[in-house]
């Protein structure tokens, strides 16, 4: 953790997300805090404890600016601060327009590759254009010279060549948290062009793959007046240059582990399992309600194992904990029904007086329990159709301290290619193959079970949240001395 402030040096960090951190909420008159669920706000939360610095994020809700100053300022943790968000405000129509339109009805469904889902309204372009102006005002508002901006994922596609227009000395970079697909795919985007400008206004674009690299080069490729350097990976344009590189995300590792060993989370296990009649041997999946995590292919491969293994029954039991996610949107609400009535449905069908299938958990969860889960699950399940990295599959196995569990992965995600070889590897549309996969974790001799952990965790813990930072701070040290010497020469 020290290394992150080393090599920031007197830099300020400005971090520029949608999602806050922390959201203030009032109940009853009642201030309260909540985390929200979803990879990005967890991973970088802890690298900003670290840093220190300032989060620009939206403000969703009154309580979050009653409790700011003017500036919709507040100090994070609650507890204990360690650093400001900084909050922009938006009103009910840009929302609606900017994050549940543009953001996650164009930008998610064609990165996922999923362009059947795409929503292409025009107002939602008008109000992308518009909260991105809102966050670079905020963003231009803390940048010094000095300062090191880095802006998070799709939602802020547009903000860097807006801060760069007001703070041309600024180092601006991007870290792109979901798929990048290839040019085939990225060209249905009916604001490619802007975009794209928009992106290379950064001094680094960094994605979880080398593969997504490599499509956004050819993205960028095509358009007019760039010039892609493939030698160095990076890409000329506008009289600046863009360097392109592989950062993997990874979480809080020793964290996860500590959270798994606390007699807390030992305490919630007990009085889970005597509460939901679990079977002997369990399985866990845990996402937000989102297509692309594929969770009803999950469920009839399950259907399926159950329906040939009747022996299964009453033994094998799958928890699946699921929140909320943009429901305003049609996909995310009809995805959601579809689940609760597919679970309905096969709890009807094989469920007895003192056994449940797959027991539903959409209430929230105490991180002791989330801890628990995972700890406690002989199988992790993780079968996205697409995902960029997937953050799930790495909890899963930092917190398995104790007996041995299995990591079912998809290769449709990120992840894969770093813990795909000591995974069970299923593919979401093959269901086959998927029932066969838990057959084989469910036989896999604890010996190999234990190798298999074993290596899993050291990957976990060396490539873990502040080594992804480091990498790309030191990223920036080579840039900039690489600017200074040409400078000179
Ligand atoms: C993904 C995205 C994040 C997002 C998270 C939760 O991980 O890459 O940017 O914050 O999903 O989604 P939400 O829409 O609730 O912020």
């Amino acid at each position: 953790a020290e290394t992150v402030s080393s090599l920031l040096g007197d830099r300020e960090l400005i971090v520029a997300s949608n999602r806050q951190p922390y959201s203030h909420e009032r109940e009853n008159g009642e201030i309260s805090v909540s985390r929200p669920a979803g990879g990005l706000t967890s991973a970088l939360d802890p690298v900003m404890q670290s840093a220190g610095g300032t989060w620009v994020a939206w403000g969703s809700g009154d309580a979050d600016f009653d409790v700011a100053d003017e500036d919709g300022r507040v100090g994070v943790p609650p507890e204990s601060p360690a650093y400001d968000i900084r909050r922009v405000e938006l009103t009910d129509e840009q929302v609606e327009g900017y994050y549940y339109g543009y953001s996650n009805q164009v930008l998610w469904p064609i990165c996922h590759i999923d362009p059947a889902k795409m929503n292409a309204d025009t107002a939602f372009w008008e109000h992308y254009q518009r909260a991105n102006r809102a966050f670079a005002d905020a963003i231009a508002d803390e940048t010094t010279e000095e300062s090191v901006v880095w802006f998070q994922d799709y939602h802020l596609g547009l903000a860097p060549r807006m801060v760069r227009e007001e703070r041309p000395d600024a180092f601006c970079m991007q870290f792109w948290h979901i798929t990048w697909p290839s040019w085939d795919a990225f060209q249905a985007c009916p604001h490619y062009e802007q975009l794209l400008d928009g992106l290379l206004a950064n001094d680094l674009v960094g994605f979880h793959t080398e593969r997504y690299c490599q499509n956004f080069l050819d993205c960028a490729a095509m358009l007019s007046g760039t010039r892609v350097d493939r030698a160095t990976r990076s890409v000329v344009y506008e009289g600046g240059r863009t360097f392109v590189r592989p950062f993997p995300l990874g979480i809080d590792a020793d964290n996860r582990q500590e959270l798994a060993d606390s007699t807390e989370t030992t305490a919630f296990w007990e009085s889970f399992r005597r509460e939901h009649d679990l079977g002997e041997t369990v399985a866990v999946g845990v996402e937000r309600l989102d297509y692309t995590k594929g969770i009803p292919e999950r469920l009839t491969a399950l259907e399926r194992f159950w329906e040939r293994h009747p022996e299964w029954r009453g033994e094998f039991t799958y928890v699946q904990k699921a929140s909320e996610s943009r429901s305003q949107i049609d996909a995310y609400g009809e995805l959601q029904a579809e689940v609760e009535s597919e679970i309905e449905r096969i709890n009807d069908r094989f469920g007895t007086d003192d056994w449940v299938p797959v027991v539903y958990l959409n209430e929230h969860l105490p991180k002791e329990g989330l801890a628990a889960l995972y700890r406690e699950a002989d199988l992790g399940i993780v079968s996205p159709r697409r995902d960029g990295m997937n953050l799930v599959a790495k909890e899963f196995v930092a917190s398995q301290v104790d007996e041995p569990g299995v990591l079912l992965l998809s290769e449709l995600t990120g992840a894969n290619e770093e813990l795909g070889d000591e995974a069970v590897t299923v593919h979401p549309h093959h269901t086959n193959e998927f029932v066969e996969a838990i057959e084989r974790a469910l036989s896999l001799p604890k010996s190999e079970r234990k190798r298999r952990m074993h290596d899993l965790r050291k990957q976990v813990h060396s490539n873990d949240v502040y080594a992804w930072m480091n990498a790309q701070f030191r990223t920036i040290e080579a840039i900039r001395r690489g600017r200074e010497v040409a400078a000179k020469s």
